[in-house]
């Protein structure tokens, strides 16, 4: 298992440019089992989340070849060959849930492994299934698997999720593309993903309103056609970035950052005491002067603070003046980075789904551990404000979600290498 080994070095200065969103590619991928007809996504992020998502489709039939080192993907499902999503690619990313609504409303049936939980919490399905069934599925839960059948197809229905739900509501839009009749979605997510899977969807023909709001409408039709679609800025990969002349110093601009993905995290950063500018290329971003100030910070869906900053928030909030408490609200067990920070002399106190912390001058380099995506970065963005050496084991879920980390935090003058395991 391969490491990396950060050592603080002072101020930070240069650019960094954004890729596409991880969790928008991960939901546009399996839309490509909604048509016969090819469907290309220019500006994919390079991750192992992606060749993930794309070996799983290729298991269904569906054909992915990766281009230009595989900023873009050219997908096509001709024919779904196999209807079953096994277990032993499900258990490595729960987002291969989403290939059973696109899977169900196009063959009449599907079987998909449940994902099972991970680190962050045990992260039920069961929002994803009303979904289906409010549209006429049939679903039988057995060997920890989704058996699920529309025998005349899907029909139009109501959905009222009874708490927001990123994926839940991609299953639910995808499906109800090629639904009978009229679907609407009712406390839909709103996320900046769900925008863009929205976009993409209709240049493949679907009839969808109000993306983006509480309530989604779509109107089925009978069949969608291919479409080429430039996957978002991925807004979490972008909030890491400014966080880290955020916690070291200097001036970052960040490519392809805009304020409208992350406005809440940017009203935080100014709170801060941390200046955000939006130029034609991107966001840069500075201290204003001295030191960060703490501040509080609550979860929330979108258009709320995102959960997925909030371990690398709490990075920042380690060397901040005063006390910060950081509440969160979407997984029951995302606190995970605070123990690892202690490590390196960070003050935390963790109860339930809250976290104070009290700033330190500095933090001190140390042996980590990597326990979840997010929290390994919060790690990474700790050790460069640190004196000394860190070294942040167990980087293979840094590797879900961020391309390249070391050449992006090393190209603006972090001192950083990895260090390949046996
Ligand atoms: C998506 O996960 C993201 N993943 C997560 O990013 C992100 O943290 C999350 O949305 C919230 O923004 C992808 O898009 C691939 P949810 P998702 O359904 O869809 C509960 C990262 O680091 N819930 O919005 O799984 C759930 O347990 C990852 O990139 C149910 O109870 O999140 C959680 O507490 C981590 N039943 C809350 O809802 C359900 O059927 C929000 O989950 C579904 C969810």
């Amino acid at each position: 298992m391969d490491s990396i080994v950060v050592t603080g070095n002072g101020p930070l200065h240069g650019q960094i440019a954004i890729a596409g969103a991880k969790n928008a590619c991960l939901t546009l991928m399996p839309a490509t089992l909604l048509s016969e007809e090819p469907l290309t996504l220019t500006n994919a992020p390079r991750l192992s989340d992606i060749r993930t998502m794309s070996t799983l489709l290729e298991s269904l039939g569906a054909e992915v070849a990766q281009m230009q080192g595989g900023q873009v993907l050219a997908l096509a499902s001709h024919a779904i060959t196999n209807h079953r999503a096994d277990y032993d690619i499900v258990r490595k990313m729960r987002a291969s849930i989403l290939v059973l609504g696109p899977m169900l409303a196009r063959e009449g049936h599907a079987v998909v492994s449940l994902p099972g939980g991970c680190a962050i919490g045990a992260r039920p399905v069961d929002l994803h299934l009303h979904a289906l069934e409010a549209m006429g599925a049939e679903l039988d839960l057995r060997d920890g698997y989704v058996h699920a059948r529309a025998p005349g197809g899907l029909r139009g229905g109501r959905i009222a999720f009874p708490m927001v739900s990123v994926g839940a509501t991609e299953n639910a839009l995808m499906a109800a593309t090629l639904a009978r009749g009229t679907t609407v979605i009712d406390n839909a997510a709103r996320e900046p993903e769900i925008v863009d899977l929205a976009q993409c969807l209709r240049k493949m023909g679907a009839q969808i309103e109000g993306e983006g709001t509480h309530t989604i409408t779509i109107e089925g039709v009978d069949r969608l056609g291919g479409a080429t679609h430039a996957v978002v800025p991925d807004r979490i990969e972008l909030g890491t970035y400014m966080l880290a002349p955020a916690i070291c110093g200097g001036e970052v601009t960040c490519l392809g950052g805009r304020i409208d993905l992350l406005a809440a995290f940017c009203e935080k950063l100014d709170e801060a005491g941390i200046d955000v500018t939006e130029t034609e290329t991107g966001l840069t971003v500075a201290r204003r002067n001295g030191r960060v100030r703490a501040v509080d910070v609550v979860t929330e869906p979108f258009p709320g603070f995102p959960t997925d900053l909030q371990a690398q928030m709490m990075a920042l909030m380690c060397t901040a003046q005063g006390t910060s408490v950081l509440e969160e609200r979407i997984f029951e067990n995302r606190f995970m980075h605070a123990p690892e920070l202690m490590r390196m002399g960070a003050l935390i106190d963790v109860h339930g789904g809250t976290a104070t912390v009290t700033g330190v001058e500095t933090l001190k380099g140390a042996p980590v551990m990597a326990t979840d995506l997010r929290a390994s970065v919060s790690l990474i963005l700790a050790g460069l404000a640190a004196e000394g050496e860190t070294i942040v084991n167990r980087v293979y879920h840094l590797d879900r979600g961020y391309e390249s980390v070391e050449e992006k935090l090393g190209g603006v003058g972090a001192r950083i290498e990895r260090i390949t395991g046996q």
